[in-house]
């Protein structure tokens, strides 16, 4: 099945139609659907195929109507394929639009950039396939709704269990692991999150991991978990019997702290699964692990995101030392990404911290798991402060307890230092989120930093104001 990817741009500011457009890129818009594999599993787009290159640049010519048309021709010139193509006003120089152009592989590419940075005012180069372009930036994101391309980047698809998963021998668990995987296949940012019906069964599975966790999070998990189950329990659905719906949660979480969740249909990649963190996005399973070991899962269900990541992305804190984490992710290289990666690891998955109480839980991994919990506050494991500078170089196993766990001393300490360490990530550019938009900011020249100086003193001034107007 071969679909139109859409052609978004400001027609009006380019003087040229939707269709001179399209009809200059039709057949290059291909959209591929999981395919059915021999053997009966579907899978898979696999890692980015396409393999695109986005260019960013604001021509030097004033003239940005005529500017489009020419860089259009340019593209043509040299054979390169585009796949979309974008404007928007420039956050570098005022009064000026700036372009985003994704190339297909193929073509003259390297001519046409080498012409494109002789007229342009402002070049940028980002590529899904940065370990053959060398120089360019690893593709991230920079809106929100670009999280859409991550559903056909996925490495494996829902319905595809190894030989050792409990339902590989179960046709109606793969049928429903289809049925989930499909759900978020299609899912779009912006549209609600599909409501399940959860069977009888799936509910039961449920339920028994529910009513075992919840006897130990009063004295295992930290008090910000604790605090906010209570409300979970209240406003989204959160009982032994029901099994929560992904978007009556997402609507929570953003009424919380921002956060929402989208469905996944597989595992996604480290990079683009820490890219939906910069957006405040969680991907989250929908599935349940297998009846026959309801206190085992091999992979992420919806007991290990719902009871393990969810109560603390309602936590301002955590939300923000979370966001932090896919802030530095972003066209960062490959070392870091696995460097970040394994920061990830150790906090969110399996950080401890330090409280009042003593040492308490905080991970998801532990959160979602009977036996691990009680393990982890036991003294059988090695326990050592969060520094990401030695965290993010510790190996682990993935299929059994942790030996190793760090300790935070708060989720705000933990986000310093992530900060601090990702200070240290070879990018020659910094990135922000604008809450507003919804999208990155890549900062890349003083005038976009001296207005954003100049943004958190106004801001610094009318705090100041109002402390002494409420210190009267
Ligand atoms: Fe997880």
């Amino acid at each position: 099945m071969k679909l139109l990817r859409d052609v978004r741009t400001s027609k009006s500011n380019l003087g040229i139609s939707s269709k001179s457009i399209t009809n200059l890129y039709l057949n290059l818009f291909i959209y591929v659907q999981p395919q059915l594999m021999e053997g009966g599993n579907y899978i898979k787009e696999g890692a980015d195929k396409a393999k695109s290159t986005c260019l960013y640049f604001t021509p030097k010519e004033n003239d940005e109507v005529g500017a489009l048309v020419r860089h259009l021709e340019l593209f043509k010139k040299h054979n390169v394929n585009l796949l979309h193509i974008e404007s928007r006003p420039s956050i570098r120089f005022s009064d000026r639009y700036e372009f985003m152009v994704e190339c297909a592989p193929g073509g003259n590419l390297g001519s046409a950039v080498e012409e494109l940075q002789r007229t342009s005012q402002y070049f940028s180069i980002i590529s899904r396939n940065h370990k053959n372009n060398r120089g360019t930036v690893p593709w991230f994101p920079v809106r929100i709704r670009e999280l859409d391309r991550f559903a056909n980047q996925i490495l494996t698809y829902g319905a595809e269990l190894d030989a050792d998963h409990p339902g590989f021998t179960d046709p109606v668990y793969r049928s429903r692991r289809k049925y989930f995987a499909d759900i978020a296949y299609h899912y779009k940012y912006g549209e609600p999150i599909p409501r399940v019906d959860y069977t009888k069964e799936e509910t039961e599975t449920w339920g028994k991991v529910f009513s075992q966790l919840v006897k130990l999070y009063p004295t295992h998990a930290c008090k910000e978990h604790n605090h906010v189950f209570p409300l979970l329990i209240e406003n989204c659905g959160y009982r032994e019997d029901n099994i929560p719906q992904l978007q009556d949660i997402s609507d929570f979480l953003k009424d919380c702290t921002g956060f929402t969740l989208r469905p996944v249909a597989g595992l996604l990649s480290s990079r683009d699964f820490l890219a939906g963190l910069a957006f405040r996005v969680f991907h989250s399973t929908q599935y349940i692990r297998h009846p026959s070991l309801p206190l085992y899962t091999p992979e992420p269900d919806v007991c290990h995101e719902l009871l393990g990541h969810v109560p603390l992305f309602a936590d301002p804190e955590f939300a923000q030392f979370s966001q932090e984490i896919g802030l530095a992710s972003l066209g960062a290289p490959d070392d870091y990404i696995e460097k970040i990666a394994t920061c990830y690891w150790f906090t969110v998955e399996f950080g401890i911290c330090r409280q009042a109480e003593g040492l308490r839980a905080f991970g998801a991994g532990l959160l979602s798991s009977f036996g691990e919990l009680t393990y982890c506050l036991s003294d059988k494991p090695t326990l050592k402060p969060f520094n990401p500078e030695v965290t993010a170089l510790q190996k682990y196993p993935i299929t059994e307890y942790q030996p190793i766990y760090f300790v935070s001393e708060s989720f705000e300490d933990a986000k310093e230092k992530m900060i601090k360490y990702a200070q240290t990530i070879p990018r020659k550019f910094g990135v922000r989120y604008n809450a507003y938009t919804q999208s990155i900011e890549v900062l890349d020249s003083k005038q976009q930093v001296q207005e954003l100086l100049h943004k958190a003193s106004a801001d610094l001034h009318f705090l100041s104001d109002t402390l002494r107007k409420i210190s009267v």
